[in-house]
């Protein structure tokens, strides 16, 4: 089945910390997106491929508007989406207090798959494409989650949150249990369509050593999984898991004791990280993800872009929303925020950075920008649609904007969700903003 769409295409070749405009940015003003089976099969100016293509061959026009690679996620909680914006002071405090609470009822299935069903509409609803995500302790939430997944036929990571200990006796595993639950969703769900496994010890606290030795040891041993957890989100954090493991010279030797960092290893905020874990993380592939509206929320303190992604040493760094102490599904919004805690770090985050760390930057932090984050041949076609003109404030705005820069900084700093027209996955329209009612229509593939 080949279909196109029309539009100004806009996409990154690499990495605008490392390499100069001219090599990173892909932009097509009249471009035309041709896709193929699933994939991405021609990019280019839509007079030239127009006339390549067969009569047949529909092509979807979008006026006035922004083609790019879908969002990606890198880190966020499912199951938090009934507690997002939960009042009340911070992380521990926080997740005593709604979180573990929230997610006893997981168990139940029915209320997992209608949340996870209503999460992955938000997230297509804001143009998200993938995401790193986590379940909760029981196994019945991952299937939940993915069952809802290929319903949409996303590329997205999950996995069953392991916790022995700190938390309520309801969601906890033990070593072996998690280990045992854990390799069992592995052989159900990793290669499954297009669900991707994350072995998903919650953060040091929660794990005995024994369930970490047991976690690191499974991770290793099953191939392509993935591995999301949480470090140095907040500063009481940091000293708990200091008395915690007293051995370790620090949080990220904890997790990389217990053989939990390298290559498909994502780890949530890593807000107050020292040079020393840092180097570590680039030495070793491990990635962050940045979560600037959760930060904000629960008050942990400002991530530096700038300092993680230092030429001589860069982290892979994705932009992740960690719904439910974040507080947008949007990546645009996330986009807007990030720029903000950089300026209150003394950095300006530009919108090009900003747009990679939510499209390429973050499928190079997850290992996946060979499939997923850019508009090339090849790529799964996972693609949303801005619409420049959908709502009059932003079409107002942009009658005064003159550069592809400008526009693109005024996206994510006004990030209304109703910019979103269209979510394209795996080639296909599941998610369309009906223009006569302003609501999004979704369709299953
Ligand atoms: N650290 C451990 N668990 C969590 C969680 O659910 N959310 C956040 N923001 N931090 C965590
Ligand atoms: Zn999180």
């Amino acid at each position: 089945m080949i279909s196109a769409i029309r539009g100004s295409v806009l996409s990154f070749r690499s990495s605008p910390f490392e390499a100069p405009e001219s090599e990173y940015l892909y932009y097509e003003e009249d471009g035309l997106v041709v896709m193929e089976d699933g994939k991405i099969s021609k990019i280019g100016p839509a007079t030239q491929l127009l006339s390549e293509l067969e009569r047949s061959v529909v092509v979807t026009h979008y006026k006035h508007s922004l083609i790019m690679p879908g969002f990606i996620d890198c880190h966020v909680h499912y199951p938090q989406t009934e507690i997002i914006g939960a009042y009340g002071k911070q992380l521990i405090d926080w997740l005593n207090k709604y979180t573990f609470v929230a997610e006893q009822k997981f168990g139940d299935k029915a209320h997992a798959s209608l949340t996870a069903e209503l999460f992955l509409k938000e997230a297509l609803s804001v143009g998200t494409t993938t995401a790193s995500v986590f379940c909760t302790v029981e196994p019945a939430s991952v299937d939940a989650f993915f069952e809802q997944s290929v319903k949409f036929g996303m590329r997205n990571i999950a996995g069953k949150v392991l916790m022995d200990r700190n938390a309520p006796y309801a969601l906890l595993d033990t070593a072996q249990t998690g280990y045992d639950q854990s390799k069992k969703l592995i052989e159900k769900w990793h290669g499954k369509d297009r669900c991707l496994y994350s072995v998903t010890p919650r953060f040091a606290p929660t794990s005995s050593p024994e369930q970490m030795e047991m976690t690191g040891a499974l991770w290793q041993e099953s191939p392509g999984t993935y591995l999301q957890s949480h470090i140095s989100e907040n500063l009481d954090e940091i000293e708990w898991v200091k008395s915690l493991f007293p051995d370790a010279s620090g949080y990220l030797d904890v997790y990389e004791k217990f053989g939990q960092i390298g290559p498909r290893a994502i780890y949530g905020h890593g807000v107050h990280l020292c040079e020393a874990e840092l180097q570590r993380l680039h030495e070793s592939g491990t990635s962050l993800a940045h979560c600037p509206t959760s930060n904000f929320f629960l008050g942990s303190g400002l991530f530096s872009v700038e300092e993680a992604k230092r030429e001589d040493r860069p982290v892979r760094v994705g932009l992740a929303t960690d719904l439910g102490a974040g507080t947008s599904f949007s990546q645009l919004s996330t986009m807007g925020e990030a720029y903000k805690a950089a300026q209150l770090k003394g950095y300006s985050l530009s919108a090009f950075h900003a747009f990679y760390l939510a499209t390429r930057g973050a499928a190079e932090a997850l290992y996946l920008e060979d499939q997923v984050g850019s508009i090339e041949k090849g790529m799964e076609a996972d693609l949303v649609v801005l619409d420049l003109k959908a709502t009059r404030l932003m079409a107002h705005r942009l009658n005064y904007a003159d550069t592809l820069h400008e526009i693109l900084f005024v996206l994510m700093t006004l990030a209304d969700p109703r910019t979103v027209k269209s979510t394209y996955i795996g080639g296909k329209l599941v998610a369309d903003r009906n223009i006569t009612t302003g609501q999004m229509e979704f369709h299953t593939v």
